[in-house]
């Protein structure tokens, strides 16, 4: 008998490839969050899965199907899975590290140079009008050159930001699990702050009110990494306040929600966590995460086990 794989959505063909032949694979098409009684259902008759971040792998799922072996996880982050569970249980959780790290560095650019430059702005207004029309003192923003960027977590993903960063001319300190400048100084001295750590206990709500207090006034926040890293209410004050010039968000605190008082703002980019989102990355995940179910049926160790 052929394992059941379950596949929780469209994944890039190279995941079927991968599996075809030996496995019995089953494809659940996305809807963006499922409840722990729909993933109960899907994964009733699996062996092994590879699951979405929006997938809620709870103690309660994972312990609705005995013969469930194997979750690799198509993400880095692995905040929807109960780890701790899942050792108890003894199924295996995977990752899938390293080939969305670049992917992830150029998104953060990007939303750091859409909302220095304004260029969303800017962009809206072409269409609007259907005209360029512009003037000395119009749509000015902040340089990047010369500027202080905090980058809060400098793993891999912080790091390709900060190298990225270097070529533009800043000035690039961190803060990284107690290494690196005290928290409260890079909050205080940066012109721009980004955040790259995973989300946990410890980080949820990092950026809290009184962090972004601390945060120099005009100063800029971004965030490709979790939205709860972020108070979201508080982010909203301190922009409609005028103390922070802009934020540039990928991830927001109640996905797939975005707060109403965020969309109604010129000064904040929002993009709908797409990190990851090239062929080249989701095909590096996609061949991760199968390789991850190919290898454990065939008894050979994780490349990229959380548990
Ligand atoms: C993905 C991510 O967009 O890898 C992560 O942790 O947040 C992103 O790469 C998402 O996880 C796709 O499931």
């Amino acid at each position: 008998m052929k394992p059941n794989i379950v596949l929780t959505a469209a994944f890039p063909a190279v995941a079927r490839d991968l599996l075809a032949g030996d496995f019995e694979v089953v494809e659940h098409p996305t809807e963006q969050s499922r409840s722990e009684e729909e993933m109960i259902t899907i994964l009733a008759d699996a062996d092994g899965a590879i699951t979405l971040l929006s997938d809620p792998l709870t103690r309660r799922v994972l312990s609705s199907n005995p013969n469930l072996a194997i979750v690799a996880n198509f993400a880095v982050g692995y905040n929807n899975v109960d780890i701790e569970a899942a050792k108890e249980i003894g199924i295996i959780v995977t990752n899938t590290p390293g080939v969305l790290t670049e992917a992830t560095a150029d998104l953060t650019m990007g939303l750091m140079l859409a909302v220095m430059r304004r260029i969303v702005e800017g962009d809206a207004e072409v269409r609007s009008t259907g005209r360029c029309e512009w003037e000395p003192l119009k749509l000015l923003g902040s340089s990047l050159q010369a500027k202080r960027l905090g980058i809060i977590g400098m793993g891999r993903i912080g790091s390709a930001v900060a190298a990225r960063s270097y070529v533009f001319g800043m000035e690039v300190v961190h803060h990284s699990r107690g290494r690196g400048m005290p928290l409260d100084e890079l909050l205080a001295t940066s012109d721009v702050v980004s955040l790259h750590v995973p989300l946990t206990a410890d980080t949820r709500h990092i950026i809290d009110r009184d962090a972004l207090a601390l945060m120099k006034k005009g100063s800029y926040l971004i965030n490709t990494s979790r939205g709860p890293l972020v108070d979201e209410a508080a982010l909203c004050d301190a922009l409609e306040s005028g103390h922070l010039r802009g934020a540039g968000l990928d991830v927001y605190e109640d996905e797939p929600a975005v707060n109403p008082r965020l969309l109604k703002r010129h000064d904040v980019v929002i993009v709908p966590h797409i990190g990851s989102a090239t062929e080249e990355a989701r095909d590096g995940m996609a061949r991760i995460a199968a390789t991850e179910i190919v290898r454990f049926f065939r008894k050979q160790p994780p490349l990229h086990a959380v548990t």
